[in-house]
């Protein structure tokens, strides 16, 4: 049955064409702001010009640019440094996931008295406050645009690791499916992937007869199976890349996890992939989550079936067999989006693998998945499979 659960989503969620408008009456006027973006692609596609004349009335806004991808925690820390010297107390991050993520952990390291790596160390349990913050999605995936986490990257450590915290929820999100129409179709696809295991890790757990739930997981699945593959194919179509984006938020906001089990351990493993191989996040989820899910077949028999049935209509009689069809169909969708799927597509060996578990152990994180069996053995034998 349904466990105990509160549902918290105080995000107000701006949809629509020219929704950056709505920028200028949504952050209070008495705020000192600061904008927080990438590199080119914001001005390349005339989001920054459009933010600029929504805020003209504004006589001062700072700047922080070059948040790369995965976000570095040693870079944030001269965003910090300077909102804390001038006393900014309004962020609002342009961009993606990465962008998003690090305006959240800038705003709570910024009101943070110790030393702000505690609060990675922490997972975020250490710190209760943070400067309101705002966002603008360019890219749809992380859904971080309406949660209270955020993945944080130190190279110099090797390190990408998430926190989380009630403080970083976004205050509002602009959700403009016309400023995605710049996306490459590497980046559409990562958007698509990385949508598509969010769900998974809450979906593809225990059966605890969250039937809302459940629908609502099925619902994203099959509109980014539909729409997905449209916005993929074709940049500016504005109704596939609505659903998208929406596909993406709605995904992270909080529902899907509402008292069911959830797993997250191709996340977990996907992070260290990427903090040690330099492979982007919803690349790596490609590398890991086919072997992962065929490795967890017997645990998950109950909901792989039900995935099989509602999501690729596969109504094969032998149950093991319409899995494995509906394994077979996930991947194929995957490479139908130009994903590698196996870690020796990328020149990864024994090596490499060895690396990556000893990585996991050194993080804590050696008792991943709903089931908590998830340990660094099992693994390194998953990952093994996939070479
Ligand atoms: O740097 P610029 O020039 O802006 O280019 C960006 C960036 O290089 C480009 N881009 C963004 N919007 C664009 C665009 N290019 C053209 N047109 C546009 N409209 O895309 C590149 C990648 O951006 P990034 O923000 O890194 O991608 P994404 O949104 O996939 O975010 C990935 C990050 O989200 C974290 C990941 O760990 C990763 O660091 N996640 C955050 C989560 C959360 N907070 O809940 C959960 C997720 O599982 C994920 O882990
Ligand atoms: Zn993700």
């Amino acid at each position: 049955m349904i466990r105990n659960f509160t549902f918290y989503s105080p995000t107000k969620i701006i949809f629509g064409k020219g929704s950056i408008a709505a920028i200028k009456r949504e952050i209070p006027h008495d705020k000192k702001l600061m904008l927080l973006y990438g590199n080119s692609s914001l001005k390349k596609n005339g989001t920054y010009d459009k933010i600029k004349s929504a805020l003209s009335d504004r006589t001062e806004i700072f700047e922080f640019s070059g948040i790369d991808p995965n976000p570095d925690y040693d870079y944030l820390l001269n965003c910090i440094n300077e909102v804390k010297r001038e006393k900014i107390d309004y962020l609002l991050a342009a961009g993606g996931g990465s962008v998003i993520d690090a305006a959240k952990f800038v705003a709570i390291a910024s009101l943070y008295e110790d030393d702000p790596w505690e609060i990675i160390k922490t997972f975020g349990a250490c710190a209760n406050k943070a400067i309101p913050l705002a966002s603008i999605v360019t890219l749809p995936a992380s859904g971080s645009e309406v949660n209270r986490d955020a993945v944080i990257s130190r190279k110099s450590k090797k390190a990408k690791l998430p926190f989380g915290n009630i403080a970083i929820y976004p205050q509002f999100t602009i959700l403009d499916p016309e400023l995605t129409f710049t996306l490459s179709k590497e980046q559409t696809a990562n958007g698509i992937l990385d949508t598509f295991v969010h769900v998974l890790e809450q979906y593809l757990t225990i059966n605890v007869n969250a039937k809302l739930q459940d629908r609502f997981a099925e619902s994203i699945l099959l509109t980014l199976l539909e729409d997905g593959t449209i916005a993929y194919n074709e940049q500016d179509n504005y109704e596939a890349r609505s659903n998208l984006m929406l596909c993406s938020t709605m995904a992270m906001n909080g529902f899907l996890r509402a008292g069911v089990p959830m797993d997250w351990a191709t996340h977990m493993i996907s992070h260290e992939i990427t903090s040690l191989l330099d492979i982007p996040h919803a690349r790596a989820l490609a590398l890991v989550i086919g072997p992962y899910l065929d490795y967890c077949k017997k645990q998950k028999h109950e909901k792989l079936l039900q995935y099989s049935r509602r999501v690729w209509n596969i109504y094969e009689v032998n149950e093991e067999k319409a899995i494995d069809m509906a394994l077979d169909k996930t991947m194929i969708f995957f490479k139908s989006l130009g994903f590698k799927t196996k870690l020796s597509d990328y020149g990864i060996t024994e090596k490499e693998i060895d690396k990556i578990v000893r990585q996991l152990i050194s993080h804590q994180m050696i008792k991943l998945g709903e089931n908590r069996n998830i340990t660094p053995e099992v693994v390194a034998s998953i990952l093994t499979s996939s070479l």
